[in-house]
């Protein structure tokens, strides 16, 4: 799907559909298209009652009295309710709709007003994005002819007032690598698990670095090498598994870099819960525990095309949770790579196992600035948060506040929650330093997020659980059913305004 941004007045431009969008009862733009044209428009909104209300839909055969052969006339609702999230959501909506009419070519014409209240490049941004996220299908094992027949829209043309071009320009330059980059990780998530093993991701992790040109370098730490360095408690979690686990090490390390970055991603190929193991309705969509793991080499794909200032190093420490007989067993301890002994009471908490290495190794090997880590954490979490927004917790204020504000950007839904320090009794062991599950039923994202800590120094660090909005299990507008790509924008954005 190619986009084109053109300032040609909209009722001249010639397309399959053209989507406008109008607030409440705010018509006049689009009645101003000539008079036979302006009637034909008011008579049908009378007839089918449309007032512009948010997500109300008005669909015509325009006749040739524009150039376009569909109109689309999407309401956005009240003009002082309207918010950048809408915007998208509203995009968003409108592709979906005119998948039905199968057009090659589509145009849309962003209202003035979004000019006025925000800036161009980042109305196109979100536009463009909102337009090609809700569009992503995932049909690869799909056989039938049905499927494979569907037109796809070729073109999309974006009518941007002349003045704005520009700017317009950087906008949608930004969205195509953001959007592209958020359907390789979408892909990654939702390719089953038999494909997606830890060697694949090693794969497309040297891949990455291999198209890269040098910019991005990849190292993989084969599991004796792990075992040299310590790394027991993501050894511990890989044990049951056939799968050799893969620890991978990506860094992007421009000159005169600014701020040093480390982003660590939660890499489970899939979580059966090992031993403690899960009932199948919470194992049906488990390949997604990969989800972080999916963001860190998407962020890093980004990297390619996108020059960023700062030095990034992203980790994944790669490896399946599965049930043998070499399976971690409830009981046993571990002992990570800094010294510190786990008691593991449940195999299925098994993503803080496998990060309590992964930050280990970070810190010993890099001095970061910041240290950010996304992972599928914990059930807890979709009760605190439901399935759309992301916990955050961390220990730094101005981090914290610079990917609040990366998210308002991108419209990804994060939730600061607290580190409740008094909370860390709870995850006291008796033997050991530290035990993977707490005592009792309450907090558990908030328990999880505190066994992390205990793994991250002096760093300043956030942790996103993204066990929520990583993986739909119905569609929402910008995410059809499946892998999301969650936080693929948001690290960007935050590295951008870094
Ligand atoms: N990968 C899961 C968390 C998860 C649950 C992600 C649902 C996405 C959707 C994680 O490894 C896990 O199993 N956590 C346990 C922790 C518990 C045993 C303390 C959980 O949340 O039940
Ligand atoms: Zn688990
Ligand atoms: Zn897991």
């Amino acid at each position: 799907m190619k986009f084109i941004l053109k300032p040609t007045d909209w009722n001249k431009i010639e397309a399959d559909v053209l989507i406008v969008y109008t607030f409440e009862k705010q018509f006049s733009h689009i009645l101003a298209k000539g008079r036979e044209f302006s009637s034909f428009v008011q008579q049908s909104m009378e007839r089918e009652l449309f007032e512009g209300s948010a997500n109300q839909i008005l669909s015509l055969s325009t006749k040739g009295l524009i150039s376009a052969y569909r109109l689309l006339i999407v309401g956005l609702g009240k003009q002082d309710e309207f918010n950048f999230y809408k915007l998208r959501v509203a995009v968003a909506k409108s592709f979906r709709k005119i998948k039905e009419f199968k057009p090659a070519k589509v145009a849309v014409v962003l209202p003035e007003q979004w000019y006025h209240k925000y800036a161009a490049d980042t109305v196109v941004q979100a536009a463009v994005e909102a337009a090609s996220l809700s569009l992503y299908q995932f049909t690869k094992y799909k056989s039938d002819e049905e499927t494979k027949k569907q037109r796809a829209i070729e073109e999309v043309i974006v009518s941007v007032p002349a003045s704005r071009i520009s700017a317009a320009e950087q906008g949608l330059k930004l969205a195509q690598i953001t959007s592209e980059n958020t359907c390789f990780a979408r892909d990654l998530i939702n390719e089953p698990s038999v494909v997606t093993t830890p060697t694949f991701l090693a794969e497309i992790a040297t891949s990455i670095a291999k198209e890269s040109k040098g910019k991005v370098k990849v190292k993989i730490l084969e599991r004796e090498e792990a075992q040299k360095l310590g790394m027991g408690a993501y050894l511990g979690v890989s044990k049951g598994s056939d799968e050799p686990p893969k620890f991978i090490i990506l860094s992007y390390k421009p000159e005169r870099a600014k701020k040093r970055i480390v982003l660590v991603g939660k890499g489970i190929t899939f979580d059966t819960g090992g031993l403690s193991l899960k009932p199948s309705e919470h194992m049906e969509t488990m390949k997604m525990d990969m989800s972080g793991a999916a963001t860190v080499l998407a962020v890093f794909r980004a990297f390619t095309q996108f020059p960023i200032d700062h030095q990034v190093v992203g980790i994944i420490p790669a490896c399946e949770n599965m049930p043998s007989g070499k399976a971690l067993k409830p009981g046993d301890i571990v002992r990570t790579m800094i010294g510190k002994t786990i008691e593991v009471l449940n195999t299925d908490a098994e993503g803080r196992l496998t990060l309590a290495d992964a930050f280990s190794y970070a810190l010993s090997k890099e001095k970061p600035d910041y240290m950010i880590d996304l992972a599928t954490l914990t059930g807890a979490c979709m009760v605190a948060l439901g399935q759309e927004v992301a916990g955050m917790w961390g220990n730094d204020e101005s981090l914290l506040n610079a990917l609040e504000k990366a998210a308002d950007t991108t419209g990804e839904k994060i939730w600061r929650m607290p580190l409740e320090s008094e909370y860390k009794d709870l995850i006291k062991s008796d033997i050991a330093d530290v035990k993977n599950i707490q005592t009792g039923r309450y907090g558990g994202a908030i328990t999880a997020a505190l066994f992390l800590s205990e793994f991250v120094q002096d760093c300043k660090w956030v942790h996103f659980d993204i066990a929520g909005p990583a993986f739909e299990e119905g569609d929402t507008p910008l995410v059809p059913k499946g892998g999301a790509g969650f936080g693929v924008r948001l690290l960007l954005q935050f590295l951008i305004n870094l």
